[in-house]
């Protein structure tokens, strides 16, 4: 190629930015300076782990804040947003969100909490159906979780707990596999309950088979989407998914420990012979603060809910949740097919640093995983030197999540930059 049609890679990539249908929202979000490097911003590639704050958070966080000022117990009834049902406001761009009716999400406590309040409902083991499946490389939490539901049944985790692996060789999991299995053994499975985008290796599952075949093997199936939240279109509800819960401070950018959300198909929030966990905040509102000793549950996922919601928590999912409504799930994903396979291609000629994630982008969210020998070392250097922020799972896993809403292609230009001076120095 002549001198004077080369393009460089950071002119593409300016290009892509100034081209693309949909443009980034960075300038919504407050991106952190980089802690090194040539840039004064950093490019933050680790929104799969927490996402960048809305700058609409502290106004909304402000007004709430003024109204328990102004108004203390008052509040509950006459704040801007009042408290005793601030959760409503969350439910309709929450529902849109993952593909549900309105009446079948509720945003309430933490996940690893609902996914106990779910299992509490939908694990039911029963003569020979006991086992819950999970996904070997599942997150830890749910390994956790899964292994104390059996426990507190009376039975025996080892046993119990099915641990999908992939074939020997293999990084994903298969679906023709999965459904293979369900077929063999499904008699003997209550509960089915995957990760929609593993944590990772970011491999997104093929949700409606799986959960069709579950189903139809007689368990019940539920997912946890704390890497599909916000990541990929989900159709919850037409895809009959009995339940899923999915935390809201990684791609849904409401900050640490914000609080989480849960889906209950439609099917189940009318059956009132369903076991439930139960707290006030489970009744009915018409009858709530009657304070008598029996629950009357609402037909809807509220019905799930214990306590009375963390209004200061609440705050920036709202914030969150009107930037997914604005700008939509199609044309986010749209953009995160285009900013991921980007980085992908960019990454493919860099010496020292495997990719793990699926090639194929139907296979995967935005995340891209890496296999490195000293993940750790990389990612503090990619930061120190280059202001690029990766996180490491330790011992030999990057992660990048080119998050649509806030990074840009130059964002990954200047990642695959820095991964090629760094990873094969360190292969
Ligand atoms: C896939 C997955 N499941 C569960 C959890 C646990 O979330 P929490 O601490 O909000 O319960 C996480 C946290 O990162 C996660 O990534």
């Amino acid at each position: 190629m002549s001198s004077e049609n080369t393009v460089t890679f950071a002119d593409e990539a300016r290009r892509l930015d100034e081209t693309d249908p949909l443009p980034t929202l960075r300038g919504e979000f407050l991106v952190p300076p980089a802690p090194g490097g040539p840039h004064p911003e950093a490019a933050y590639f680790a929104g799969n782990s927490l996402g960048l704050q809305p700058a609409t958070v502290a106004g909304l966080l402000r007004e709430e804040l003024d109204d328990w000022a102004r108004l203390a117990v008052e509040g509950h009834t006459r704040a801007r947003r009042p408290w005793v049902a601030y959760h409503e406001l969350l439910r309709e761009p929450a529902a849109r969100l993952v593909g549900a009716l309105p009446h079948e999400v509720v945003a309430m406590n933490s996940l690893t909490v609902n996914l106990h309040l779910m299992m509490a409902t939908f694990y039911r083991p029963a003569g020979s159906r006991t086992r819950i499946v999970i996904e070997d490389s599942a997150f830890p939490s749910d390994s956790y979780a899964v292994a104390s539901q059996a426990v507190h049944h009376g039975l025996d985790p080892a046993r119990t707990v099915v641990r999908l692996r992939p074939r020997p060789g293999e990084e994903h999991l298969r679906t023709e596999d999965i459904l293979s299995f369900l077929e063999r053994e499904g008699a003997t499975v209550a509960l089915l309950m995957l990760g929609g985008v593993n944590y990772l290796t970011g491999q997104l599952m093929d949700m409606p088979a799986i959960t069709k075949a579950g189903r139809a093997a007689g368990a019940a199936v539920g997912w946890d989407l704390a890497h599909a939240a916000g990541n990929v279109p989900l159709r919850l509800h037409d895809w009959d998914v009995d339940f899923a819960a999915w935390c809201t401070y990684k791609y849904l950018n409401s900050g640490p420990g914000a609080v989480a959300g849960c889906f209950i198909h439609e099917r189940h929030v009318r059956d009132a012979s369903l076991p439930r966990l139960a707290g006030w905040w489970g009744t009915d509102p018409s009858v709530r603060f009657r304070m008598e000793p029996d629950i009357a549950p609402p037909a809807s996922a509220d019905a799930w809910q214990l306590s009375n919601p963390p209004i200061m928590a609440l705050a920036p999912v709202l914030a969150s949740l009107e930037i997914f409504d604005r700008v939509g799930m199609e044309a986010l994903r749209a953009r995160s097919e285009r900013l991921t396979g980007y980085l992908a291609s960019r990454l493919a000629a860099v010496r020292g640093a495997e990719p793990l994630t699926p090639a194929d982008p139907a296979a995967r969210g935005c995340q891209l995983s890496l296999r490195v020998s000293d993940a750790g070392g990389l990612v503090a250097r990619l930061a120190e030197r280059h202001g690029v922020i990766a996180d490491a799972r330790e011992p030999d896993v990057v992660r990048l999540a080119p998050v649509p809403l806030y990074c840009t292609f130059h964002d990954c230009h200047r990642a695959a930059e820095a991964i090629a001076d760094l990873a094969s120095v360190s292969a």
